[in-house]
C-alpha cells in the first residue's frame, strides 16, 4: 500500500475532529475543478449492483452551442454528448432505446464485444429502428476501457448532428487511483454563425474525399471550456475522438502525455509522448501533470495532423480547452505506481491472411470508395470461422489516411515483419496512412454473425469504404 493511501486512511480515522486537516495532508483539486466539462450521467434504474439499466432516446434538441444562437442538434436524451454510461467490468448493461428522430437509426457500441445481434449494424445485426420504435440492447461489459456509442445509419449525418456518447467500463482491480479523472469526449460540429447546421453534403465530391470536419471544436459538448487545477497534481484523462472526420492531435506546450492505454484498456506498459493522436473512433488513457506559474493558464491545443492531400495546408493550431492553475504552489506529484499489463501476443503461425486495399473510383460523377475496388453495397462478406486467427494487411492507395475500424473484436497491430508492435495493446481502430500499409492480428471468439469493418471517416464509410466479415461457427 502506498504512502498516499496510508495518509488517506489516517485522514478517515481523524475525520470527526480534523476535517480541515485532511486537505492539507492530501493536496487536492479545487472544489468544482471539472465543472466546466461535467458529463450528464445516465440514470441506472436497476438496484442490482451488477446491472446497469438505462433508458436512452435519440431526439432532435435545440442547443445553445455558440453563445446567443440555437443549433438544431440531434441528441441522446436532449444533450451533447449523450449521457455518460458507467459500468464495472463484468456488469450487464441494458439500454432501452427509443427513436424519437424523424429518421431511422440504430445504436452501435463501438469497441465493446457485444453479441452480433446487439451491434447496431442495420440489416445485419438488427433492423433499422424506425421513428417511434424502440430496441433493447443487452450485453456484458467484458473489457475495461472507454468505449462509445453512436448511430450506424446515415452515420456522417447522424454523428455530425450530435449523436454520440461515452461508455466507461471501470476495472475495480486496477488498484490505486492514478490521478484525478476526467472523461473527455472530443468532437466537432459544422455550425454557421447563426447556429444552423451546415449542409452535410457541403463541398461535394471534394468534401467527401477530404472528410467533412466541423468548424467548432467541442469537449464534452462545450466550446473551449476551462478546468481549474492545482499544478503538479496528476490527472488521468480518458479520451474518445467522436468527430466524424477530424483527427485530434493534442499538445500542451512544455508538457508530455503518459499514455497508459488505448481502445481496449491498458497497454503492456506506458509510453511518453508530447503529442497525442486520436483518429476518429480511437480512445486514449493518459496521465498529465499540469505545471506552470500559479494563476497561469495552459492551453490544450489541436495541432494539424497531416492525414493526406492538403489536410494541413494553411491550418492554424486551435485551442480545445484550457487548464487554469490555482494560486497554490505546485503540489508534489505522488510517485507513479508501476503500470503494466501482460498481454500475450496472438500466435500468428498458420494464421489466415486477409489482404485489403482501400480504393477510390467514380460513378456518374460521384466519388465512390471501396475495399478492393468494390463499394460496400456490392461487396460479398469475407468468410471467417470462430476460433480462427487472421492477419489482415490493409493497403492504402488513396491520397488520404483512413482510420480503419473492425466491429466486435479487438486486434493487435503488427509491424512489417509480422511481429507485434510494442507495447502490445488491444485496438479496434487503426490508422492506415497515405500510400501506407497497416497490419493486425485478430482472433475470433465465439460470437458468430455479421461484423462490419470500415473507415471511421464517416463520409468515407458512407461513400462505400465498408465491408463485412461473416463469422461462422
Ligand atoms: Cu464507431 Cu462502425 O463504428
Ligand atoms: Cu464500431
Ligand atoms: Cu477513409
Amino acid at each position: 500500500m502506498s504512502f498516499k493511501l496510508v495518509l488517506f486512511a489516517a485522514g478517515l480515522t481523524l475525520a470527526p475532529f480534523a476535517l480541515g486537516c485532511a486537505d492539507e495532508a492530501l493536496p487536492s483539486q479545487p472544489a468544482g475543478w471539472d465543472s466546466a466539462v461535467t458529463l450528464r450521467e445516465a440514470v441506472d434504474k436497476n438496484p442490482d449492483p451488477a446491472i446497469v439499466e438505462v433508458d436512452l432516446s435519440a431526439r432532435p434538441s435545440d442547443l445553445e452551442i455558440l453563445p446567443g444562437t440555437t443549433t438544431p442538434a440531434w441528441t441522446y436524451d436532449g444533450g451533447l454528448p449523450g449521457p455518460f454510461i458507467r459500468a464495472k467490468l463484468g456488469d450487464r448493461v441494458i439500454v432501452h432505446f427509443k427513436n424519437e428522430l424523424p429518421s431511422p437509426t440504430t445504436v452501435h457500441w463501438h469497441g465493446i464485444r457485444v453479441p452480433a445481434n446487439m451491434d447496431g449494424t442495420p440489416g445485419h445485426s438488427q433492423p433499422d429502428t424506425l421513428p417511434g420504435e424502440s430496441f433493447t440492447y443487452d450485453f456484458v461489459a467484458s473489457d475495461p476501457g472507454l468505449y462509445w456509442y453512436h448511430p450506424h445509419v446515415d452515420s456522417a449525418v447522424q454523428v455530425g448532428n450530435g449523436l454520440y456518447g461515452p461508455l466507461l467500463v471501470d476495472d475495480p482491480g486496477e488498484g490505486e487511483k492514478l490521478g484525478d479523472e476526467l472523461v473527455l469526449v472530443l468532437s466537432d460540429m459544422a455550425i454557421a454563425e447563426d447556429g444552423s447546421l451546415e449542409d452535410p453534403k457541403t463541398g461535394g465530391n471534394f468534401g467527401t474525399l477530404f472528410g467533412r470536419e466541423g468548424n467548432v471544436l467541442l469537449v464534452n459538448g462545450r466550446v473551449d471550456p476551462t478546468i481549474e487545477a492545482r499544478a503538479g497534481l496528476r490527472q488521468r484523462w480518458r479520451i474518445v475522438n467522436a468527430a466524424k472526420s477530424r483527427y485530434y492531435y493534442l499538445a500542451i506546450a512544455g508538457h508530455e502525455f503518459t499514455r497508459i492505454g488505448g481502445d481496449g484498456g491498458w497497454m503492456e506498459h506506458p509510453v511518453e509522448t508530447d503529442k497525442l493522436l486520436l483518429t476518429p473512433g480511437e480512445r486514449a488513457d493518459v496521465l498529465v501533470e499540469p505545471r506552470g506559474a500559479p494563476g497561469s493558464t495552459l492551453s490544450v491545443r489541436w495541432v494539424p495532423y497531416d492525414r493526406g492531400y492538403g489536410t494541413t495546408f494553411n491550418r492554424p493550431e486551435e485551442e480545445v480547452f484550457r487548464i487554469h492553475l490555482t494560486n497554490e504552489p505546485a503540489a508534489e506529484a505522488a510517485p507513479l505506481p508501476t503500470i503494466a499489463r501482460s498481454i500475450e501476443a496472438l500466435d500468428t503461425a498458420g494464421a489466415k491472411p486477409v489482404k485489403l486495399t482501400l480504393t477510390q473510383s467514380e460513378l456518374n460523377g460521384e466519388v465512390v470508395m471501396g475495399i478492393n475496388g468494390v463499394p460496400s453495397w456490392e461487396a460479398n462478406p469475407l468468410m471467417a470461422a470462430v476460433g480462427e486467427t487472421e492477419v489482415w494487411t490493409i493497403d492504402n492507395t488513396m491520397e488520404f489516411d483512413h482510420p480503419f475500424h473492425l466491429h466486435g473484436f479487438f486486434f493487435q497491430p503488427l509491424d512489417e515483419s509480422g511481429a507485434p508492435i510494442r507495447p502490445i495493446e488491444w485496438k479496434d481502430t487503426l490508422n492506415v496512412a497515405v500510400d501506407g500499409t497497416s497490419r493486425f492480428a485478430v482472433k475470433y471468439d465465439n460470437r458468430p454473425g455479421m461484423w462490419m469493418f470500415h473507415c471511421h471517416i464517416l463520409d468515407h464509410a458512407d461513400a462505400g469504404m465498408m465491408g463485412m466479415v461473416q463469422l461462422q461457427q
